[in-house]
């Protein structure tokens, strides 16, 4: 099984990053072959500034590590290091329907938030279909937001396969029946997590770095406790149960509790009343760096050795290469370039 997943450098990484995330490719790495990368020419669309983007890709890079992505198991590259992937992309480019692009959820989302539209951003998932398709993915860990461009890729494979290989039947993309050809280009498919498909930030709405409600996985001790103690709450009083519908706060003690028991600790004190808001989030505070503290410091680490983590991108851009090159090259000629 090959496994291949992708996060942008346009920012800090938080909680949503790693729990809706990273974490899932740690375990997917023991489950086959994996392809992880930083996806910088996806960062063009939102980050202008050059330093910053370098910036956010050495953060990237350096949060996969520390939290346990294996460079013997998994390719950790980035992106641009494979320019093949640019030239499947306009090949692509030319088989996908404008509507598919206009009804994207993230198009619109940034649409709706005011960003204004550049190209790049509307092809933003044709390039993300030439990631996938050209390593032959077989699955896609991803959050529940980028479902949608999954789709579109199988989508588009699909058109791919049916305009240049003979014999291909869309019923059939493996070929396994008599006089039908397999498809050239495979669907991949996506796999989310339920629990933590939409991991909330501090105001309650979906964890973003656009929201400006994130918890930081590397933030310095002092910015996390301001984070986490700003998690909105509401005016229930100390003695009173606490809902839980709604509850960001709930939501994020649940997603970090060391263990089971500890949560179920919590949870019967929310559901009693006599403890208030204030000591919830002393708790979470405590889990934070109970569950962090660790990648935290193998960071500090990896800093002090760049010329290892290098050694790692350079490495992984090597085996992306690899696979990625015969792929574009049947691309190619069955497309008649
Ligand atoms: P952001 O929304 O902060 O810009 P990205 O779009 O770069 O984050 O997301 C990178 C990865 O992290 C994606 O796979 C996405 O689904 C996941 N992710 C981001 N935020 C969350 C969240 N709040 N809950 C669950 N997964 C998330
Ligand atoms: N669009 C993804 C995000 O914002 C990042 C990404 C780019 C990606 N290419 C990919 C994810 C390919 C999975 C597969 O998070």
């Amino acid at each position: 099984m090959r496994i291949l997943s992708g996060i942008q450098s346009s920012g800090r990484l938080h909680l949503g990053n790693y729990y809706g995330a990273i974490r899932q490719w740690v375990r997917y790495q023991d489950q086959g072959d994996a392809y992880y990368f930083i996806a910088d020419l996806h960062s063009l669309t939102s980050v202008k500034d050059p330093k910053a983007r370098l910036e956010f890709t050495k953060d990237a890079v350096l949060t996969l590590l520390s939290f346990g992505i294996d460079p013997a198991r998994a390719a950790v590259f980035v992106q641009s290091h494979v320019p093949e992937v640019t030239e499947l992309y306009w090949i692509l480019g030319t088989l996908v329907p404008l509507a598919n692009l206009e009804r994207a959820h993230s198009y619109k989302d940034k649409i709706a938030r005011g960003m204004n539209p550049d190209f790049g951003l509307f092809a933003y998932p044709v390039l993300m279909t030439a990631d996938i398709l050209l390593y032959d993915a077989d699955v896609v860990p991803v959050g529940k937001d980028q479902v949608q461009h999954i789709e579109f890729a199988r989508d588009w494979a699909t058109k791919f396969n049916v305009t240049y290989v003979p014999g291909y039947d869309p019923q059939d993309p493996t070929g396994k029946e008599k006089g039908h050809a397999p498809g050239l280009l495979k669907l991949p498919e996506a796999r989310l997590e339920e629990a933590t498909a939409v991991v909330p930030g501090v105001d309650g709405q979906k964890m973003s770095k656009s929201y400006g409600n994130t918890v930081d996985l590397f933030g310095e001790d002092k910015d996390v406790k301001k984070k986490i103690m700003s998690i909105r709450t509401d005016s229930t009083p100390v003695e009173a149960p606490k809902p839980t519908a709604d509850a960001p706060l709930y939501d994020l003690l649940k997603l970090m509790a060391p263990t089971p028991a500890d949560f179920a600790e919590v949870e019967r004190a929310w559901r009693e009343g006599g403890r208030g808001y204030g000591d919830f989030k002393k708790k979470l505070l405590e889990w934070f760096h109970a569950q962090l503290d660790g990648p935290r410091a193998r960071r500090q680490e990896l800093l002090g050795d760049w010329g290892h983590v290098e050694r790692v991108l350079a490495d992984g851009a090597q085996r992306a290469r690899a696979t990625a090159t015969p792929v574009l090259q049947a691309v190619k000629r069955a497309a008649g370039l």
